[in-house]
Formats: C-alpha cells, structure tokens, sequence
C-alpha cells in the first residue's frame, strides 16, 4: 500500500501571502476555486492502493483545517489526519519525527508533497518511473526544466542521462548549475527514514561536541530534505529524477495564485468541466475572463468587467466596476465605475521554460509593481482607481491610490 504526505508548513511561512493568510492559513487558499491543497488531495486519492494522507505542519490546529480535512474525507473518500510539529522542523525533520506514523500499516513506498505547488501531479507516472529505474528501493524527485537565470532559485538537479541518476544536487546555486530543478514532490521507500536518522544522529552528535543544549533537540530535528539529504544521496546510485511534460508552478506569493489559478482552469476543461459551468453563466450577463474564480455568495452587478482575478466568497463588485490582476478579499466591496487594476508577475510567455519569477516585495525601497490586493471587508468607493496596491482588512477607503500600502 501507498500513502502521501503533504507539508503545508506553518503560520510564519506565508508571509508574502500577507493580508490574504491573516484570514485563512496559505495552503487552504483558494486556487482555481478550491483550496491549494485540494488539488494533491485529488490527485493523490486516485492512485490506487492509496491508504492515508497525512498533512505535516506546525500550524496549531484550528477550525478551517479541521473542517477541511472533514470535507475532503468525505469526498475523497480517503484517510487524512493532521500530525502538528512541535516546532518548524524543516522539509526532512518533520516526516522524521512522524515517521513511525507514516510507516503505521507498512507502506512500501509513500510521497511527499510540497503544499506551496501548483501541478498535474503525474503521481502514476512516478510510480512507473521507479520500477522501471535504478533498484525498487530508490528514490524519485520530480523535476521540470526551467531557463538558465530562473534555475538559480530552484533546487538544481544535475543527472546521468541514460539513467535518470541524480549525480548533483545543489540547493539554490549561486551561479548556473543545470536547468532541471526540483519541483517539491517525491516518491519515497521508508529506507529515506535511515538516511534523514543518519543527519539528525550527525546534528546531535556534532551539539555534544559543541557542549550546547538549550534547544537542542530541536536544532537536531530540524532538517531540511533538500541541502541535507538530496547533496548527500546525489551519485550514490539512490535517487532519481522523473522530469515531468506537465504543468507546475510554485505558488509563493499571492500573483502566483492567479497564474496557478489559470493553468487549473485549463486543466479543469479536460478534468472538471463542471468546475467551468458558473463561469460560462456568469459570462452571459457580464464581461468575465479570462481566468477568473468567483468564491461563493459574490454579488456582481451589471457591467462588470473582471479578468485575471480571484473574487473571494461575499464580495461585491458594483455597476460596471472594472477589476483586472486583482484578489479581492472576502466580503469586501468595489463602488461603481471604480477601477481596481494590478501588474500581473506571469512567466515570460515567449520562454517556454520560464517560471514565475518570486517577487520581493520591495525593490529599490519601492513597492513592487505587483497585483492588487484586497484584504477582507476592504471598501472602495466609486469612480476611484486603486492600482498596484496591497490593502489591508478592513479599509474604507476615499480616494484613489497607486503602489502603496495601505495600511
Ligand atoms: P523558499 O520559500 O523560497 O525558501 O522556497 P522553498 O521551496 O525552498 O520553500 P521551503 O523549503 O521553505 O518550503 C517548501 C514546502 O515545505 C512548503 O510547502 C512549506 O509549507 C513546507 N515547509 C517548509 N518548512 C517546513 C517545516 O518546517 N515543516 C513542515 N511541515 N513543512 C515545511
């Protein structure tokens, strides 16, 4: 039997998702109309002999992820259960501490899952992939290739051709390494547990010799899969990588939903045409597209012209209001004839290998020009023009503004 883990990482992580993770932790973000996390969740629930899921982060529990995972269950029909970290321990650390939970039923191989990815998830494809290389027993990354420049933001993945080995592996290079990166999703047989012992058996002994204590169990939990296990195993004949055809992006900042909201909905023509339906009704009264997701109970009047945006559940976009590259917030309101307008971050389109880019905030002691953002129960009055902007909850606003924010 199978199973899948999903790190979905914790409260102080998404900051370049702020305000919109002030109200709903990032992974439960609505991507393409459902929560980030629900794409692995599907994906993950068709495999078969799938067994379990199980979310590792150190988020403390609460009411929309316990809600979510209730949903999920029912409609995937799959186990799912939360397991909490006592505290951030990294990529490797936090499967570590739990592994004697995820080898409950003995799984002979499980994936692990970043939950800040947008993709098509070829987890079958995975699966064929590592019986057909190396020994039953290796380790697979998924990667895709990205250009040159971008590629020094990635996990960079130097591998055999013939083979698929991973013979380097360099977290973030300073300078060009290879173009095929690692895209946050693996497929691992429960030896992985004996390679991440072996680190954190290293942090301890190495605090012994430094005489430290203090946190010291955590500093010795705390591993990361990437710097500390991938260099490692890379050319020991153990880990492989499966380049995928398929879409997939990270969703860092908040720009990013929108593009991995707009590769799900062209997924969604061949997999959930159904998802479309609101869209094409919606269509007939109102200029709507491309690539926007309307949450629940939005009131949109008429006229209305949206495109590249997310519209989260309860807000109101009044007469002919004019919103583009935008995420408007839950309950906020868009006055009439009002132009609420950001800069989308899409990956060059001319570059078939570019990635989005992961913007700072700030470049130059300047705002970024980025997409705008509302924050929950924001107010925009009339015939105002908000552009590039981030808005914190709960602003009434009464002028226009541009590159700032309003804080
Ligand atoms: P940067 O944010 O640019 O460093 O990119 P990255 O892809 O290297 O991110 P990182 O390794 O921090 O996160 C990858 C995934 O692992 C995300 O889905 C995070 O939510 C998750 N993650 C990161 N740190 C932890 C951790 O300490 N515990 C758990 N459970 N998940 C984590």
């Amino acid at each position: 039997m199978l199973k899948a883990v999903i790190l979905i990482g914790g409260p102080q992580k998404g900051t370049r998702f702020r305000p919109l993770s002030f109200e709903v932790p990032k992974p439960l973000f609505p991507v393409a109309g459902v929560p980030m996390l629900q794409h692995h969740i599907e994906a993950c629930a068709k495999v078969p002999n799938m067994k379990e899921i199980l979310l590792v982060g150190f988020y403390q529990p609460n009411e929309e992820l316990t809600r979510f995972i209730c949903s999920a269950q029912q409609e995937f029909k799959i186990l799912i259960r939360y397991l909490q970290e006592y505290a951030a321990l990294g990529t490797g650390g936090g499967i570590y501490h739990f592994r004697d939970q995820i080898l409950s039923g003995g799984p002979e191989a499980f994936f692990i899952m970043n939950a800040d990815v947008c993709s098509e998830f070829p987890l079958p494809e995975m699966l064929n992939f590592q019986k057909e290389h190396g020994e039953p027993s290796s380790f697979v990354i998924m990667g895709t290739t990205a250009n040159r420049k971008q590629s020094m933001n990635y996990g960079c993945i130097v591998e055999n051709q013939q083979t698929n080995e991973v013979l380097h592996y360099v977290e973030k290079p300073s300078t060009f390494v290879s173009d095929i990166i690692n895209c946050g999703i693996y497929l691992f047989t429960p030896e992985i547990f004996q390679h991440i012992g072996a680190v954190f058996q290293k942090n301890q002994q190495d605090m012994l010799d430094e005489q430290t204590n203090g946190n010291g169990w955590h500093r010795a939990e705390a591993i990361r899969l990437e710097q500390d296990i991938f260099t490692a195993l890379a050319g020991q004949g153990k880990l492989y990588v499966y380049k995928t055809p398929a879409f997939w992006s990270q969703i860092k900042s908040a720009g990013s939903a929108i593009y991995a909201s707009r590769l799900y909905l062209n997924q969604y023509h061949k997999t959930h045409p159904e998802r479309l339906f609101v869209h094409t009704i919606l269509l007939l009264t109102h200029t709507l597209g491309p690539n926007v997701s309307i949450g629940t109970g939005v009131t949109i009047g008429a006229g209305v012209r949206v495109r590249e945006s997310i519209i989260l559940h309860g807000a109101t976009l009044q007469d002919h209001s004019c919103v583009l590259n935008c995420i408007v917030g839950w309950d906020s309101t868009i006055g009439k004839w009002a132009r609420v307008e950001g800069t989308p971050s899409d990956p060059n389109p001319n570059d078939p290998y570019a990635k989005i880019d992961s913007e700072t905030l700030f470049r130059d002691g300047k705002l970024t020009p980025s997409i705008t953002i509302l924050g929950c129960n924001v107010t925009i009055p009339s015939e105002v023009i908000i552009l590039n902007s981030i808005v914190l909850p709960h602003k009434d606003l009464n002028r226009s503004f541009k590159n700032q924010i309003i804080l």
